[in-house]
C-alpha cells in the first residue's frame, strides 16, 4: 500500500483507537517497513528496550484460544504482569477513565445497567477487535520507568506510521490481565515482560465503535507556562 501524503500533524489527528477491524490481511512487507522506521524513535541511552512478537494466523489464534481458556476461569485465570491502573486513582484522572468508557458505550448505545452488554463489549479485546494481525510489545523485566516510556515513543511512532499507510491499531495492555498466558504462548523466556498489544489491520468505516469523538483535556491541565 503507497504512503499517503498526510503530515504529522495530521497523522496526529487521524490516529484513534480502532475497535472493529476488516479481515482484509496486512502485507508483512509493509509492517517490516514501519518497524524499519520506527527504530528511529527515541531512547534513553540509545537501549532501544522494545522487543516485540507478531502474530498472524494459527500463532495469532493460539493466544486468543490459550487466554479464552483462562477468561473461563473467572478470577482465577488473571496471571497479571503489573497493575494497570495506580491502585485509588484519583482527580484528574479518574474522571478521564471514566469519561471515556461511558463515550465508547454511548456510541454503541450500551447503557450502564446493561452490565452483560458493556462486558461482551470489553471481551471484544481478547479477538484483538477481529484485527488479522497482533503485535506484542515486551521487555526485558530489568527495565525500569524511564525504558517502558522509551516502549511508549515506540509504540506510538508504530501507530503514527500505521496510519501513514491507511492502517490502523489498538493498544491493548488487557492482554496484561493475562501476561504469563501471553508469554507462555508466545514461548518468551521469564526475563521477559509483556507491556501491551497492539492490534493492527484496517478499520471498518461503517462500525459506530469507530467514529465516536474521543475527548482530550483542555491545555490548561496539563501545560504550566513559566516565564513566556
Ligand atoms: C498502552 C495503552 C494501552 C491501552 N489498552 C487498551 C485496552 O486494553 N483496550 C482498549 O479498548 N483500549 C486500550 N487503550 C486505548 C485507550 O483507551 C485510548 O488510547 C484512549 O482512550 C484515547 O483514545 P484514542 O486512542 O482513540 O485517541 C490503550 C491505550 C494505550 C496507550
Amino acid at each position: 500500500m503507497p504512503a499517503t501524503d498526510i503530515n504529522v500533524t495530521q497523522a496526529l489527528h487521524a490516529r484513534r483507537s480502532v475497535r472493529a477491524f476488516t479481515d482484509k490481511p496486512v502485507d508483512p512487507a509493509l509492517l517490516k517497513e514501519i518497524f524499519a522506521a520506527a527504530q528511529r524513535a527515541p531512547s534513553g541511552g540509545n537501549l532501544q528496550p522494545w522487543q516485540a512478537t507478531v502474530l498472524t494466523g494459527a500463532p495469532w489464534q493460539a493466544v486468543k484460544d490459550a487466554v479464552a481458556v483462562r477468561i473461563a476461569m473467572g478470577r482465577e485465570g488473571y496471571e497479571p504482569e503489573y497493575d494497570i491502573y495506580p491502585k485509588g486513582l484519583t482527580e484528574p484522572w479518574d474522571a478521564r477513565r471514566f469519561g471515556v468508557g461511558e463515550a465508547l458505550y454511548a456510541s454503541l448505545g450500551i447503557p450502564r445497567e446493561d452490565k452483560a452488554g458493556r462486558l461482551a463489549q470489553f471481551m471484544d479485546n481478547y479477538r484483538g477487535f477481529g484485527a488479522p494481525v497482533m503485535l506484542f510489545l515486551h521487555c526485558s523485566r530489568i527495565m525500569g520507568p524511564p525504558q517502558w516510556s522509551d516502549m511508549g515513543m515506540w509504540l506510538q511512532s508504530v501507530m503514527l506510521l500505521l496510519v501513514e499507510h491507511g492502517l490502523a491499531s489498538c493498544p491493548q495492555e488487557c492482554w496484561a490481565m493475562y501476561g504469563a498466558t501471553v508469554r507462555r504462548t508466545l514461548a518468551l523466556d521469564d526475563g521477559q515482560i509483556l507491556f501491551t498489544g497492539l492490534a493492527i489491520g484496517h478499520a471498518d468505516p461503517a462500525a459506530a465503535v469507530n467514529q465516536w469523538a474521543v475527548p482530550r483535556a483542555p491545555l490548561d491541565e496539563v501545560i504550566d507556562w513559566q516565564g513566556f
